[in-house]
């Protein structure tokens, strides 16, 4: 019988191709995109909770683990310019009040733990305006906060174990150049 080069062979039939929790987050993220919006950032929020629970084992994590890198872009959507980073900080590590710009933000941990603390800014009667903290809390593994354009949070890294993902609806790079990213 003679062989058809168009037929899927046998043995590649059989193996199934293995898709990464990295890879299916990341056709979730691409295909249901729809902005800032609360379905997408719920849906976001859900899939990132889960990509915490990937098994170690899985080589891109425990590449990543082994690493421990302070900023490391695993993908940027060339159509939809959102961005997922991971971040491994010491313990102690600090980073002061800030907004995120016009950019949205989800930070889920993979491990260890981290204080956060958020606040408004209040304009009193006579237009004095001053930062106020709604306090802390401490965020551990499979924990996921969301902060939406006008958000405000200091940091605090709890653990020397510490990493997370952080998702960004673009590059933060430019919220900062363009002075719309404040710290305080
Ligand atoms: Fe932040």
């Amino acid at each position: 019988m003679k062989h058809n080069s168009l037929e899927p062979k046998l043995e590649n039939s059989l193996e199934p191709k293995k898709v990464s929790s990295l890879e299916q987050f990341i056709h979730q993220a691409e295909n249901n995109w729809s902005g800032l919006n609360s379905d997408n950032v719920n849906r976001l929020k859900s899939a990132l909770t889960a990509l915490t629970q990937s098994s170690p084992k899985e080589p891109w994590l425990a590449a990543l683990f082994n690493e421990k890198p302070a900023a490391k872009t695993l993908y940027e959507s060339e159509q939809h310019r959102f961005m997922l980073l991971a971040h491994h900080e010491p313990a102690d590590f600090y980073r002061q009040p800030h907004d995120h710009g016009n950019g949205w933000v989800l930070y889920a941990v993979l491990s260890g733990t981290i204080a956060m603390n958020t606040y408004k800014i209040l304009t009193d009667n006579n237009g004095n305006e001053q930062l106020v903290n709604r306090g802390k809390e401490v965020l551990a593994t499979g924990d996921c906060r969301v902060f939406l354009p006008g958000d405000i949070h200091h940091t605090h890294c709890l653990s020397d174990n510490f990493m997370q993902f952080r998702f960004t609806s673009c590059d933060f790079k430019q919220e900062i150049k363009s002075g719309r990213m404040k710290r305080f």
